[in-house]
Parts: structure tokens; sequence; C-alpha cells
């Protein structure tokens, strides 16, 4: 078998969805129909969680149970002995690897975790999306040597993540940028995780084992481990005033600056102006906006030079940092609002499956001789 291809997948559509349209040329993104500009303005975190599961807005009524199942502390709290695995771990492991154990040990406690019907599937997904944030803060607790915050059940996901990694009551400001920041990250069509989770609940595995596949591709630093690179080399330039001459000869070496370009979109990401507007005003509140002068200087030359744009991963970090977030937790944060997607994606895969399973084009030698181990 041998064709012409570019590598990657690029173009190639796997399958029919209704969850996420992109539209690479205009910059638009829409979850299951709803604009993400009128999702950002009107909308909740759990309300587009719903929307990604159930494929319609709730009604209040619905929001109203989804919000209480979403903060039940029986869905929220993690088990004992999870706690206990967490940690026995080294205190130097990063919070992506804490995340994927940790997602990979809860099915091991899920009542659920061998039914793989749409109403098991769907508790496990409540479950998994109201731990995610209880295990990434839980980790940043723990490997500072300090306790657990217990969940609020009075809280949403936003406010009560950002309550319990500091410990302390998060500014409406904080909690209003977080839960607008989970929006834009909910889902996005078929990239590198959303596949993985698809490809692996295609072989009609299970929803925790899908999510792990999605955790360990959301990690690489081509995806959205991009957003943790964005702040290191914040972190490298150091002010605005060295930011120019750093990019250019960043450019100039010809790196790959962590935070631009993307396989889908010709023009700006449509997240990534409100991630920059959030930026901007969390920055203004805490009285130091260098972060984000710093990433317009690097977004000014980097467009103009290459044509290309900032994507998702390229503010975020910035309004993270703000908030007190530390930078290898940015792509956790991803995740915790990812897996709203990811487990939509999984609930779609399953109602209608068929195995995933491409081909090579295969490049080596076809009619080697088998030489003996001693005539080598
Ligand atoms: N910096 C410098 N050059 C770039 C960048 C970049 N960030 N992105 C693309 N290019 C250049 C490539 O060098 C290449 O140029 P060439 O044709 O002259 O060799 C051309 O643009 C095409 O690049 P590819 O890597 O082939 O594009 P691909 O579609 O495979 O990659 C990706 C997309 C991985 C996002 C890429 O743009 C990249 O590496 N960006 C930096 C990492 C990043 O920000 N990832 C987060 C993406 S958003 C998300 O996953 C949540």
């Amino acid at each position: 078998m041998s064709g012409e291809h570019k590598g990657g997948l690029e173009d190639v559509v796997v399958s029919t969805s209704d969850v996420c349209f992109i539209d690479g040329d205009e910059g638009r993104l829409v979850y299951r129909g709803y604009d993400v500009n009128e999702l950002v303005e009107h909308s909740s975190f759990e309300e587009v969680v719903y929307l990604l599961w159930h494929g319609g807005l709730p009604s209040r009524k619905e929001l109203d149970a989804h919000r209480k199942a979403l903060a039940a502390t029986a869905n929220r709290k993690l088990p004992p002995k999870l706690l206990g695995i967490l940690r026995a771990l080294p205190k130097r492991t990063s919070p992506m690897e804490v995340l994927r154990t940790g997602v990979s040990a809860l099915s091991a406690f899920d009542p659920d975790a061998a039914d793989n019907s749409r109403e098991a599937t769907l508790r496990k997904s409540i479950r998994l999306t109201a731990r995610l944030p209880t295990l990434v803060a839980a980790w940043e607790r723990i490997r500072r040597g300090k306790a657990p915050v217990a969940p609020n059940p009075r809280l949403g996901l936003a406010a009560n993540f950002l309550a319990t990694l500091s410990g302390t009551r998060p500014s409406p400001l904080a909690v209003k940028t977080f839960d607008v920041g989970l929006i834009l990250h909910a889902d996005h069509e078929f990239n590198a995780s959303t596949f993985a989770a698809r490809v692996t609940a295609a072989t009609m595995s299970d929803v925790h084992s899908a999510i792990t596949s999605a955790i360990g591709a959301l990690k690489g630093p081509l995806h959205g481990g991009a957003n943790e690179q964005v702040m290191r080399m914040v972190e490298r330039i150091g002010t605005p005033a060295r930011a120019e001459g750093w990019i250019r000869q960043a450019l100039a070496d010809k790196a790959r600056i962590m935070g631009f370009g993307h396989r889908v979109y010709r023009v700006e990401d449509p997240r990534a102006k409100h991630l920059r507007r959030l930026a901007t005003e969390l920055g203004r509140q805490t009285g130091d906006t260098s972060d984000v002068e710093i990433l317009d200087i690097v977004a000014r030359i980097v467009s103009g030079d290459k044509r290309l744009f900032p994507n998702v991963d390229f503010y975020s970090g910035a309004a993270y940092a703000s908030m007190g977030i530390p930078t290898d937790q940015f792509t956790p944060v991803f995740a915790m609002s990812r897996v709203a997607g990811w487990t939509a994606h999984v609930l779609e895969q399953h109602a209608n499956n068929r195995l995933i399973r491409p081909r090579s084009d295969y490049t080596g030698p076809t009619h080697l001789a088998y030489v003996p181990l001693d005539r080598r």
C-alpha cells in the first residue's frame, strides 16, 4: 500500500460528530450549535458541560439538578485510599503524571467501572468532572506538605477549585475568569487528546481508560503542555524591555514558539482574545501586567514575521498565574475543563461505535531472509 499523505492525519476526516464545530478560516468555535463567544458571555461551565453531554441547553430545573450533582461531596470527594496513593508518590512527580495516575486509579473505586451503558458512563462522567479539580488541588497541597482542603458543595466548580487549591476564598473576578477559561477549553473537535479518548473508547473500553489516554496525549508540549511552556518562555524573557530582542533571536534561531500556530485555525484562535482580555483584567487587579505586556510584544512580532497567531495556550497561563496557580498546574487545569469534551466524545463514540483502526503506509523491507544469531 502506498499513497500521498501529509502526515499527522492532516485534513483526514475520521467520522461525523455533533459535538463541536471549528471553522478554521473564519476563526469560529461552536459547541453543539452555539458560538463559544455567546457561551462566554451568557453561560457557565456547568451549563456547557450539560450542553456537551446532552446536546442541548438545560431547563432551569435540569441545570439545578446538574449543578447539584457536580457539586455533591459524594461526587467530588476522593476515596481516602486514593489520597493514600497520592501521598505515596514522590513529591517531585509532575501534576500531569499525578492526574493521569489518579484518574486511572479512580476506576478501581468506581461502582460503575465495568458498565459501559450510556447511563453508567454519564454517572462516571459526572464523578470524573467533579473529581478532577479535587485531584489537582489535593496534589498541590500534598506536595507542599499541607493537608488537602475539603470541597464545599455550596460553591460552583470554579470557585471550589480555587478555594481548595489555595485554602482561601478567591476574588469574584478570579472565579469569573476561571469559569470563562473552563468554558473556552471544554471541547475542540478531534484534537489529539480527544482523538486518543475516542480511539480507546472505540475498542469498547471504559470512560476511565479513555480519559487516562486523553490525559497522556494532552500532556505533550505540542498540545496542552504548550501553556506551561509559554509561561517558561515569559520567565526566561523576564521583563517587557527584553521581549523584542529575545523573540527576534528565537525566530532567527528558527525556534518553535510555544502558543503559536494551529492545525485547523488559519486566523486567530477565537479563544485567545478572551484569554488576553481576562489576563489583562486580572493583571490590573493584582497590579502586575508585565506578563501580558511581554506576551503582547511576542505576539506582535511573531504574527508580523511568520503569520502565525496565538492559540488558546498563549494567554491562558498569564491569567492562571495571576490567580496564584503554579505554572506546572496549567495543563492539569486544561484537563479539568476538557474532561467535559472528552466524556461527551466517549458517549458519542459508544452510541454509534466502530473500531478505529487505520493503516500505515509501510516503507520497510518485506522479504528479508532470517540470519541465525551466530552468523550475524
Ligand atoms: N513556531 C514556529 N514555527 C511554527 C510554529 C510555531 N509555534 N507552528 C508552526 N510553525 C511552522 C513550522 O515550522 C512549519 O514551517 P515550515 O513549513 O517552514 O517547516 C509550518 O509552520 C507548519 O508547521 P507544522 O508543525 O507542520 O504544523 P502542524 O499543523 O503539524 O502543527 C502545532 C500544529 C503543533 C500546533 C504547531 O503550530 C506547534 O508546534 N505550535 C507550538 C505548540 C503549541 O502551541 N501547541 C498548542 C496548540 S493548541 C492545543 O493543542 C491546545
